[in-house]
């Protein structure tokens, strides 16, 4: 049944069943990749939350490992255990999480073997009895912990009640007692509240990090804090501050969107890889109903592995890791050209599992458009849109999922943002579409989406058109291998 599901992606990770959230323990240890996540192992919804645990040699093809922790029969993460990090304590694996019990979550330890597949939760859990006090906070969960000299740092994702999400800092010698140091940023829910860049009332999975340095204390290096903006029932997404992180605070320039897909990449966290690379996953959560996803047995996907950079624009830069290539198969090149009114289908491209790779350059108020999945009735079609503004300083990226799906239950609201435009209008395009995951990169910004067209039964087309002048330089397509060498993802058990 659910491994027929069309929907499943087959070469974006998913749980073998049940239900995936925020990626957690991101780690390159001695060679090879952990990534451990959120996951009910027996029902494809949230709740007694385990960490599920995969390892991965290239970032591609991923082996599922055994559920790494298990909430306790009693104990402090009876209820669950939620987000944390590993970190090297002195080559000994260790995860700080958080335990949930009685609706609220406090901050936890565990030991892991060599191999990383087994661990023991420290007697003592939780490491931190409570949230600071004398702050009214909105929640107390989720971590970053690093070394800083002699001492471990640890940032814990908050919100202060009627000011704004926070992250609070803690200093600790040995991971297990910890000295409350003060909130490191705290945001101002007052501003912008329902925009797309409103930081929220609660900071969730909290992530900071240093780019454009190899070592600390370059001057030129910018501090990056990313966080999942969230309020009760009303604000999933994920944003992230560029400033400077010094002494026992974060001085902030600018917050920006991390993603134009909105609560489609959310809860992100980021590693250093053993090749000095910053890799970040994020969550791909469903866009359709809780009764479709008890059908399909599964739910939740996690993004590809993304690089991430500093762009020239101030702001990151992200790209899916080059080592993703190794699954192109089947090249087709169109020839370049000039893209006009009239749309064209690209007969030779087609499918739900691809790979673009599209440059484009558009004149001032012109439009591009790139049709994916295509009904050969045109009954159903996914658009992505990019333009450039009159005055050609700017531009946007659109995802249009109005007719994406003929099934009225599926979320179908489109997503946008702003576009930096390359020189001459020149718009770099990486588009990978994987069954119901999309992943669309635009001179390095990120929109990710999920789609749920009815008929997977029938071959799905790609075609461009535009409005205005624009050149299209390079259409590479590639079909991809699925990264489960066993075909489709089997369901487990
Ligand atoms: C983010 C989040 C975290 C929490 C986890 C629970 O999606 O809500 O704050 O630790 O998921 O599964």
């Amino acid at each position: 049944r659910a491994h027929r599901d069309p929907h499943r992606p087959r070469f974006h990770f998913t749980a073998p069943g049940g239900w995936l959230n925020d990626p957690n323990g991101l780690t390159h240890w001695r060679g090879v990749y952990h990534l451990f996540y959120q996951y009910n192992p027996f029902a494809p919804a949230h709740g007694n939350i385990h960490w599920g645990h995969a390892t991965s040699t290239d970032l591609v093809r991923w082996t599922d490992e055994p559920i790494a922790l298990a909430p306790g029969l009693d104990g402090p993460d009876r209820d669950g255990c939620w987000s944390g990090v590993l970190v090297d304590d002195g080559g000994v694996p260790t995860i700080v999480y958080s335990g949930r019990h009685a609706g609220h979550e406090l901050p936890c330890v565990a030991r892991g073997s060599a191999d990383l597949r087994s661990w023991t939760k420290d007697e003592a859990n939780p490491v931190i009895a409570a949230a600071p006090e004398g702050v009214d906070v909105t929640a107390f969960r989720d971590h970053c912990v690093w070394r800083e000299g002699a001492v471990w740092r640890q940032l814990i994702g908050s919100g202060i009640r009627g000011v704004g999400g926070t992250a609070f800092l803690y200093e600790s010698d040995d991971l297990r007692t910890w000295r409350y140091v003060g909130p490191l940023l705290t945001g101002t829910a007052a501003q912008n509240p329902g925009e797309p860049d409103w930081t929220g009332t609660t900071w969730e999975c909290v992530d900071l990090f240093r780019l454009g340095d190899s070592e600390s204390g370059n001057a030129d290096a910018t501090d990056v804090l990313v966080f999942s903006a969230w309020d009760e029932g009303t604000t999933h997404h994920s944003l992230y501050w560029t400033g400077r992180y010094q002494g026992d605070a974060f001085t902030p320039t600018a917050v920006h969107r991390l993603d134009y897909g909105g609560r489609y990449f959310y809860a992100p966290q980021s590693t250093r890889d053993e090749h000095g690379r910053r890799i970040m996953f994020g969550w791909l959560q469903e866009g359709r109903t809780d009764d479709a996803n008890a059908r399909a047995g599964w739910c939740g996907v996690m993004s590809l592995p993304r690089i991430v950079t500093l762009g020239s624009d101030g702001g990151l830069h992200q790209a899916p890791a080059p080592e993703l290539t190794r699954l192109r198969r089947d090249h087709v090149a169109v020839p370049a050209r000039r893209l006009n009114a009239s749309y064209t289908r690209l007969y030779d491209v087609r499918g739900d599992q691809l790979d673009l790779e599209i440059s484009l350059r558009l004149a001032p108020a012109a439009t591009a458009r790139l049709v994916l999945r295509e009904t050969p009735d045109g009954a159903e079609r996914t658009v992505v849109e990019v333009n450039r503004t009159h005055d050609g300083a700017g531009g946007t990226l659109r995802l249009h999922r109005e007719t994406s799906s003929l099934d009225p239950t599926v979320d179908t609201e489109p997503r946008y943002g702003a576009l930096p435009m390359g020189p001459d209008g020149r718009v770099e395009l990486r588009v990978l579409v994987d069954h119901s995951a999309l992943e669309i990169f635009a001179n390095g910004h990120p929109l990710s989406a999920r789609v749920y067209p009815t008929r997977p039964d029938q071959a799905v087309g790609v075609g461009v058109g535009a409005d205005g002048d624009v050149a299209l330089d390079r259409f590479d397509a590639w079909q991809m291998a699925s990264a489960f060498t066993a075909g489709p993802r089997p369901l487990w058990p």
